[in-house]
C-alpha cells in the first residue's frame, strides 16, 4: 500500500481529479496549503494570485492506494498538473503500513477503497 501526497497548482486540480477518475481513482483528500519550492516562492509569483511572504497558495492531494494503482496515480497527477513551468508541483510516495475503515473495522488493502 502506498500513500501518495502531491502538491500542485490550484488551477490544475480539476484536471488532475478528472484524469484520476478516468482511471477509477476516486478517493482523495484535498487541502488548500501554502508552500515554497526551490525558487523559495520568489520567481514563481507570476503564476500565483495569492502570496504571503515567500509562501504561495498550493493544493495538496493525498491518496492512499493499493500497490497496483500507485504508478497510474502518479501518472495521472503528472499528466494533469504538468505545464512545463516552474512550480508545477511535486509528488511524494510513501510506503503505507496500514489502513482502517472506522465504520466496519476492515483493515489493510480492503479498507483502502
Ligand atoms: N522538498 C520538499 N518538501 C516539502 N514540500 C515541498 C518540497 N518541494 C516542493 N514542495 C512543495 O511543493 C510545492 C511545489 O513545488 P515546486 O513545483 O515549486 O518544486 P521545485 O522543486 O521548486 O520544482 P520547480 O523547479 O519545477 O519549481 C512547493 O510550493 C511546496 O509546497
Ligand atoms: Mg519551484
Amino acid at each position: 500500500m502506498k500513500y501518495i501526497v502531491a502538491v500542485i497548482q490550484p488551477d490544475r486540480v480539476q484536471e488532475v481529479l478528472q484524469i484520476l477518475a478516468e482511471k477509477e481513482i476516486h478517493l482523495v483528500t484535498v487541502s488548500q496549503v501554502m508552500g515554497r519550492g526551490r525558487q523559495k516562492g520568489i520567481a514563481e509569483v507570476y503564476r500565483s494570485h495569492k502570496e504571503v511572504g515567500s509562501l504561495l497558495k498550493k493544493v495538496k492531494l493525498e491518496i492512499a492506494v493499493n500497490d497496483e494503482f500507485a504508478s497510474q496515480t502518479v501518472e495521472a497527477i503528472t499528466e494533469g498538473a504538468r505545464t512545463g513551468h516552474i512550480g508545477d508541483g511535486k509528488i511524494f510516495v510513501m510506503n503505507m503500513e496500514d489502513c482502517y475503515r472506522i465504520r466496519t473495522g476492515e483493515t489493510g488493502p480492503v479498507a483502502i477503497g
